[in-house]
């Protein structure tokens, strides 16, 4: 039994698909969330950055004294493995765990949907041909999507929303693929309007409830599991608006303890 929380962070609210996940799955569980809102999208930014931010964001999460760390970020699990992998903390990243998963799938091509430096890193291509070498791979940077997403337009109804998504999934479509990995964990926000337009014999694979799925399963397997289901969320942008936007997100009431912090310097 292991009471300290869970830290979790990403560049915004997109790690939140991966709080749901585990709300869901370990209730008791205390939460520490790290949205780096004033720095948001990573997506857009190069890989030694990226590196850089990843340590800094670990750092933060570490010094609230966390058991364990999910990069709930596409971006950062893409760019940054290694960073991940040395850390002294455990972590945990949304790639492998959904690669794992897309691969059980039918044959055919596997789509993957992400951040233009995570696509640009090649790290979701190379890791579903080791996983299955004949596998073709149909890979599409979305850029526009986390900043819509962000400014809580998640709705197909809105029109900057609906021309991304013919934009970016035609291709997708037009592959055949049945299984298509959301690569970013902000996609798993509009993970109904993808469904609706790719209709429901694609199959999604969503990379931050698989991470969480694979978190939850170690702390039950090692005996870490424990807390009183608190949660304290870390923002550094506008406490305000990261309250607004997550109680919308996690269909529940505005979370009290959202504290914002000073950005970090890339
Ligand atoms: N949610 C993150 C990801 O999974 C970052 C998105 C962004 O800030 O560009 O890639």
């Amino acid at each position: 039994m292991d009471n300290r929380a869970i830290g979790i962070f990403d560049s915004g609210l997109g790690g939140l698909t991966a709080v749901r996940e585990l709300r869901t799955l370990l209730p008791e569980e205390n939460i520490v969330y790290f949205a780096d809102t004033a720095r948001m999208p990573y997506g857009a930014r190069p890989a030694e950055m990226l590196r850089r931010m990843a340590r800094q964001d670990l750092d933060f999460v570490a010094s609230k004294g966390v058991k364990c760390i999910l990069a709930a970020c596409g971006t950062v699990s893409s760019t940054a493995p290694d960073v991940l992998r040395a850390y002294p903390v455990r972590t945990f990243d949304v790639l492998s765990s959904a690669v794992r998963e897309a691969v059980q799938g039918e044959e055919g091509p596997i789509g993957v949907i992400a951040t233009a430096a995570s696509i640009s890193s090649g790290a979701f291509q190379s890791a579903l041909r080791a996983a299955r070498p004949d596998a073709e791979v149909v890979a599409v940077p979305c850029p526009a999507f986390v900043p819509l997403i962000e400014s809580g337009r998640c709705d197909e109804g809105d029109e900057a929303l609906a021309e991304a998504l013919a934009a970016y999934l035609g291709p997708i479509r037009d592959s055949g693929a049945k299984t298509l990995i959301l690569g970013c964990t902000h996609y798993g926000l509009i993970a109904d309007p993808i469904r609706r337009f790719l209709g429901d014999h694609v199959r999604l694979v969503e990379a931050s409830a698989c991470a969480a799925r694979e978190l939850a399963a170690y702390l039950r397997r090692s005996g870490l599991c424990g807390g009183s289901g608190e949660e304290q969320f870390y923002t550094s942008g506008r406490a305000e608006d990261f309250s607004a936007l997550s109680a919308l997100f996690l269909g529940c009431d505005r979370p009290e303890r959202v504290e914002h912090v000073e950005e970090m310097e890339a």
